[in-house]
């Protein structure tokens, strides 16, 4: 820890120094046993039926939990649970999933009204990434669950204390962000906001890893998180870099994965996330912490506007074959 802070004092304004000190130190003494008194939860409200809020159903079912999937279009529900049966069957198939797809999908439960989040333990938010959408569809489950819910957002850029401040239980609200795609990705950041409590930490921590994943816990509520600011900065630069014609798409992506043991490149990233998804990620990054490394470059926004989003549309930064759901 001193060599961190050691480190830190190098890099840091003197102001966000202070910060990061008091941050620490509270920390370093909070009483926080997060591996201890895991608690099992049961019932699952989830709003926003896309690409995540798909996976995060698909994997909480999975682990035997009851799930209620909500959206505002009746076609992403549809689409959402074809997807999940369709990837179940081939996980089953595959036995990596030991029940049947048709037992896990039981465990769905699709509603068309809001109101049905107040039987949930847990709320997880997965809608667009636009603040203003975030906020109202909160403020309004605040009012129809009973205090005891805990809210959770996947926002992938949106400070949490933003979102916690619609509703009046900011000390039960946290960030859950998990990865595309859910099935297959291990990590889930826990955020804290300004007023989260120890208690929705640990229940958040303990959630995750009832789904099978592995939480990291992220200590301040910091605009895209850990993964989005290293990852942002990386798939920008990789799209300035080819707007700059020092190489084209492919073979960024290449030296990325054959240069730093990547999986995938910063484009093929970019591009199965959703072009869309990704500029409203850098977009909100800016709006709460102008920052030149990680706002959105123009090759990014005339994609989007083209309609070119990626995977999902087949075609973005790469022609895509027909889209094929992915396991
Ligand atoms: N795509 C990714 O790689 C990724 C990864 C991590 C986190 N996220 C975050 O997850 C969230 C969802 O992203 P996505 O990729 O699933 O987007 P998506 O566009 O696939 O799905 C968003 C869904 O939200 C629905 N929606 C919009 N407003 C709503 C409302 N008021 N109530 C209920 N449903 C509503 C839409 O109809 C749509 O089905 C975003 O906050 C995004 O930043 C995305």
């Amino acid at each position: 820890m001193p060599n961190l802070l050691l480190k830190r004092s190098l890099v840091c304004p003197r102001d966000s120094l202070i910060e990061n000190i008091l941050q620490f130190q509270k920390y370093e003494f909070m009483d926080l046993p997060l591996d201890s008194a895991e608690r099992t939860v049961r019932k699952l409200f989830i709003a926003g039926a896309g690409q995540m809020g798909s996976g995060i159903a698909q994997v909480a079912a999975t682990s035997g939990i009851d799930v209620t999937l909500f959206d505002v279009r009746q076609q992403s529900v549809q689409s959402a649970l074809e997807k999940m049966r369709w990837s179940l069957g081939k996980l089953h198939s595959k036995g990596i999933v030991a029940e049947p797809a048709d037992t896990i999908m039981s465990r769905v439960h699709s509603v068309s009204e809001l109101d049905d989040a107040a039987d949930a333990e847990i709320v997880i938010e997965a809608v667009s990434e636009v603040a203003s959408v975030k906020r109202d569809l909160f403020s309004r489950l605040d009012a129809i669950c009973p205090p005891t819910v805990l809210f959770a957002s996947n926002t992938s850029a949106i400070p949490i204390s933003h979102l916690a401040q619609a509703t009046t239980r900011e000390d039960r609200f946290c960030g859950m962000h998990f990865f595309n795609p859910v099935p297959m990705l291990q990590l889930v950041e826990v955020v804290r906001g300004r007023f989260t409590s120890d208690e929705t930490i640990r229940v958040a921590m303990s959630l995750a890893r009832q789904m099978g994943k592995e939480p990291v816990l992220v200590r301040r509520d910091m605009t895209g998180f850990i993964v989005n600011r290293v990852l942002g900065a990386a798939i920008g630069e990789a799209m300035r870099l080819i707007e700059s014609g020092l190489a084209d798409a492919a073979d960024i992506d290449k030296a990325m994965r054959l240069g730093c043991a990547w999986k995938m490149g910063p484009l093929e990233t970019a591009d199965l996330a959703g072009l869309d998804v990704v500029l409203h990620m850098y977009e909100a990054m800016q709006q709460s912490e102008p920052n030149p490394v990680l706002s959105p470059p123009e090759s990014l926004k005339q994609l989007v506007a083209e309609g070119r989003l990626g995977r999902k549309s087949g075609a973005g930064f790469y022609e895509h074959a027909k889209s094929v759901p992915r396991a």
